[in-house]
């Protein structure tokens, strides 16, 4: 079990005060707070190292590139993928998914008639990519309904699923709900019926051992800054034959092999996706958070964000017409309703008492339209996070509840 109060000093912003109280900090799948480990190593890039990669021959440039290639190596062995070259650097979730889309686009895989399967639990971003390549493909959106737990219909999927199938794109844990889908089995089934599968593991990756081989998968996508490093760093895992019969998308330096004004040769994976310069500090920070993440181990991570997820539930459910969303075992996510309460002013008073929360609709409207509600409040866990921040957090709710009722 991680010593949560040693963790927390390695997080300088945790010790601010908001409005004269500690900061409760639990918003943390919007975003999380870095640790002074990957701050550290961000500062030692531009103080050390800071030089553009695969180009220069001088020192700074190799020594820049072994490191942005080394952080590659350590992103491959933390999701044990098959071969480092399956390592795409991107901006983030939403840039993974649009590089996969895009490709797909040119790539010719997608006819008119042809479907594509996402759920009612997605972000906005598993959706609005898949939209616009059925605009330009012709294909068509079908969608995975969810049960009143938050859980998806299985046997509708089942039905779902057929020859048209082109692609499956899932997210793995719902970030509205923290509904922790059965991406083994569904992906299995999808692949099965000849379709791709994307997994968005955004929400998964700071909570979760993710072994892509084991999940079967073709894509991956995470962000970094959602599992403690800096933002506009991601990753996409592509299984390596998958993404070698893909064209690029973005042209560029570093993608080629060999340009003329007449015609271009692109490179070999996965410089192939990597046009242009890429976030190098963010890369070498991404490593230096798995780094951080690892030496903890996901397992203990897990562990202790379920039970201050099981205690939070617990001290909110005394609170008159509270309804959680989801099922009851969720990952590391609270997301509820308080019956005569706008989440926007819980959230609101909340923050007045140092509490930070999201509120809203999570990016998720779709969904929110299907349970018939605006939004929700969501409280959200990371390894930082202790029972004196759920004690503070279930006494600050309390006090709205009484204030505003
Ligand atoms: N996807 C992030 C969230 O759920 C921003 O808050």
């Amino acid at each position: 079990m991680p010593n949560t109060e040693s963790l927390k000093a390695d997080f300088p912003i945790l010790d601010r005060k908001i409005n004269e109280y500690p900061l409760v900090y639990l918003d943390n799948a919007a975003t999380t707070q870095k640790p002074r480990q990957v701050m550290d190593a961000s500062r030692y890039y531009y103080e050390a190292l800071n030089s553009n990669i695969h180009r220069g021959t001088h020192a700074l440039a190799r020594a820049a590139t072994e490191t942005f290639e080394q952080a590659r190596h350590t992103v491959a062995a933390h999701l044990h993928a098959a071969a480092t070259e399956e390592i795409i650097f991107t901006a983030g979730t939403t840039d993974g998914i649009n590089l996969v889309a895009n490709v797909l686009a040119l790539s010719g895989t997608l006819q008119p008639g042809d479907e594509i399967l996402i759920s009612t639990l997605e972000h906005h971003s598993n959706i609005v990519p898949w939209q616009m390549l059925c605009l330009r493909t012709g294909a068509t959106l079908r969608i995975i309904p969810c049960h009143d737990d938050g859980t998806l219909d299985q046997a509708a999927f089942t039905t779902l699923l057929n020859e048209r199938t082109k692609l499956l794109a899932l997210t793995w844990i719902s970030n509205a709900f923290g509904t922790v889908n059965p991406v083994v089995a569904m992906t299995a089934a999808a692949r099965q019926a000849g379709a791709l599968v994307l997994i968005d593991a955004a929400q998964a990756a700071p909570h979760l051992v993710i072994d892509v081989q084991a999940l079967g998968a073709d894509f991956l996508v995470f962000s970094g800054h959602k599992v403690y490093a800096p933002t506009g760093i991601g990753v996409l895992w592509g299984r390596a034959a998958v993404l070698n019969s893909l064209p690029p998308w973005r042209g560029g330096g570093e993608m080629i092999k060999e340009v003329t004004f007449a015609h271009t040769t692109y490179n070999d994976l996965p410089f192939k996706f990597e046009a242009g310069t890429p976030n190098i500090e963010g890369v070498i920070a991404l490593a230096a958070a798995l780094d951080y993440v690892n030496a903890i181990g996901l397992e203990a991570i897990h562990h202790l964000e379920t039970r201050l997820t099981r205690a939070a539930t617990q001290a909110l459910s005394a609170i008159p017409g509270i309804h959680f969303f989801g099922p009851p075992e969720r990952a590391s996510i609270l997301s509820f309703a308080i019956e005569g309460l706008h989440h926007y002013d819980l959230g609101t008073l909340l923050d007045q008492m140092g509490v930070a929360v999201r509120t809203g609709h999570h990016c998720c409207q779709p969904l929110m339209a299907r349970f018939g509600i605006t939004g929700t409040t969501r409280a959200s866990f990371a390894l930082y996070n202790s029972e004196a921040d759920v004690h503070a957090f279930a006494a600050a709710t309390a006090k709205v509840v009484a204030m505003l009722r």
